[in-house]
């Protein structure tokens, strides 16, 4: 049992504070602006924004809207996400364009009439769609901090519409694997049912039009008028609940991120109705009393430690986390020293707590990388970290041909039944549940890390579930393992959420005998399912200002910059 007093603690966290020289930097080092993402076409148009004179607010508005046309697996208009800023003078905040439920949601839209959750009603085609909230946040981000004018920033992104996309190897298999379903949500004849091969070019003619409506409009050129009406006929002929008034209702709303310490760092991170900067929070805070330093990388002692935290964390997390304009969230007591330092006193590096006993259930977790996210650094010292999604690769599968772009199934984030799980195996409560105008519950971490004050890191991952604790797990390795940002990204990854009770492992990285020492301590390990976990995409400030990046080789993530 460990119970630290005040004195104690401030006497560890002085011992903690990391003071080792930088690692070798092992990825793209560039002198003064950098954009991590997950396509080469995004990052570029980012840079270039960028390199025109542009800052990081502007160079969002073109990386999201990029991966919209680059990546329709989980870049987007049809769905939402959030930013967290750094300006150079210090200054922070978060936006929510997230998702909400139309206005004719309510409870039990999910449910059959025993009460069952009726399977793919929330996860495929019309009926799973939430109101988009994209646009509405790239055009707030240009209203508050935009410097360029916004038909100047889309102007590349609507000819990278119309020149069109080169197909990658893992985007052919992706859209081989999903285009029977494309079919069968859509029809026959629908855009993404022909076949796309290695360096084909896909040209987006529809998407190009509807990118130059909001160009031309701003915020009206998506929620109101031609584009709105053919949106909402289009899902509700579908069998969707989406209407015109939906969409004109939509507002991205500006948050105060979740900012909390962790030994030398200050970490800024993304707040309620996200779950990401909550989550950290609670699971850094209880690791803090400990040196995992000296446990050593994926150690037995420091894939306990971290398990265990990730645990309780993720128990508060389903239970007390919804969205805060409707449901009341007790932050401070969650996110308190004293409460954190009680949840880990049952902790021991004996033997593994159950989960049954921090609460019950039993799910299973699927493979989920289908968000995406990218950091940006500008010239100027500003800083964005943003991730966006769809949820599932290529969302509902429901496809606009008329309008180009595919809509989100994000109504599965909500809890359709409390105690009964998600696509991502997260059993929610009360909080999550459904009603018409809320926003669902997130797991998107965009995060920005200072140290001694300074800015250090932009990091941020899709995976579902697993963005947490990937994110987590790359700012550790920076900071307690001294990987150079590169390498930090590229380490093997491991998740644990509470809920099931098992630890998944990435396929590569861990050897046997590790897992068979965690088991020996009452740990399961789910050895069927070792998904890849996460995509990050981050970048780092090394000590002589220059920048290195960390684009996730699990993708086709690249890192463009000058
Ligand atoms: N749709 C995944 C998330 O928001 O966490």
């Amino acid at each position: 049992m460990i119970r630290i007093t005040g004195f104690l603690l401030g006497i560890l966290l002085f011992i903690n504070c990391r003071n080792v020289p930088d690692p070798i930097p092992t990825g793209l080092v560039t002198e003064k602006a950098m954009v991590v993402s997950a396509r080469v076409e995004a990052s570029k148009i980012g840079s270039d924004i960028l390199q025109k004179g542009g800052n990081a607010f502007d160079a969002m508005i073109a990386t999201e809207l990029a991966l919209a046309v680059a990546y329709p697996y989980a870049g987007n208009i049809g769905g939402g996400g959030f930013m967290v800023y750094r300006k150079a003078n210090g200054e922070t905040g978060g936006l929510d364009y997230r998702e909400k439920a139309p206005l004719a949601a309510h409870a039990d839209m999910y449910l059959d009439s025993l009460g069952n959750v009726i399977p793919g009603k929330s996860t495929l085609g019309a009926t799973a769609v939430g109101v988009p909230g994209t646009v509405a946040g790239v055009i707030a981000v240009h209203e508050k901090f935009g410097s360029l004018p916004l038909k100047e920033i889309m102007a590349p992104v609507i000819e990278l519409a119309k020149k069109g996309v080169v197909v990658t190897e893992k985007q052919a298999i992706r859209l081989d694997n999903y285009r029977d379903i494309f079919m069968e949500v859509n029809s026959d004849t629908t855009f993404f049912a022909t076949v796309y091969k290695t360096g084909d070019t896909i040209k987006y003619p529809a998407l190009a039009n509807t990118l130059q409506k909001i160009s031309d409009q701003g915020k009206d050129g998506f929620y109101k008028g031609e584009v709105a009406e053919k949106l909402a006929n289009f899902i509700q002929a579908k069998g969707g609940y989406l209407t015109i008034e939906d969409l004109e209702k939509y507002e991205a709303k500006w948050r105060s991120p979740i900012t909390f310490n962790y030994k030398d760092l200050k970490i800024i991170s993304m707040s309620p109705p996200s779950s990401g900067g909550f989550t950290i929070n609670q699971i850094f805070k209880m690791m803090e009393p400990y040196d995992l330093s000296d446990y050593g990388h994926n150690s037995v002692k420091s894939i306990q430690l971290f398990t265990e935290a990730a645990r309780r964390a993720y128990a508060d997390r389903n239970y007390f986390l919804g969205d805060p304009d409707f449901v009341e969230i007790p932050l401070k007591e969650l996110l308190s020293d004293q409460y954190l330092q009680e949840r880990m006193q049952n902790f021991s590096f004996d033997k593994a707590t159950k989960s049954s006993e921090v609460s019950h259930g039993e799910v299973h977790v699927v493979e989920s990388d289908q968000t995406t996210h990218y950091s940006i650094v500008d010239s100027f010292g500003n800083a964005i970290s943003a991730t966006t999604t769809i949820n599932g690769g290529y969302g509902s599968k429901l496809y606009s041909d008329e309008l180009g772009f595919f809509l989100n199934n994000e109504m599965d984030d909500f809890s359709a039944k409390p105690g009964v799980p998600n696509m991502f195996g997260l059993v929610g409560a009360e909080a999550n549940s459904i009603t018409a105008e809320k926003r669902m519950l997130s797991s998107m971490t965009p995060t920005i890390v200072e140290k001694n004050g300074a800015l250090w890191m932009v990091v941020g991952t899709p995976g579902g579930s697993t963005i947490i604790t990937a994110v987590a797990q790359t700012i550790l390795n920076c900071y307690e393992y001294n990987m150079s940002m590169q390498d930090a990204v590229n380490a093997p990854r491991f998740h644990h959420q509470w809920l099931p009770d098992a630890i998944i492992f990435e396929p590569e990285g861990f050897k046997p005998s590790l897992l068979t020492d965690l088991k020996s301590k009452g740990y399961i390990i789910n050895e069927e399912n070792t998904p890849v976990i996460g995509k990050v995409d981050a970048i780092k400030i090394l000590p002589s200002g220059k920048l290195e990046a960390g684009a996730d080789r699990r993708g086709d993530d690249t890192a463009v910059g000058y």
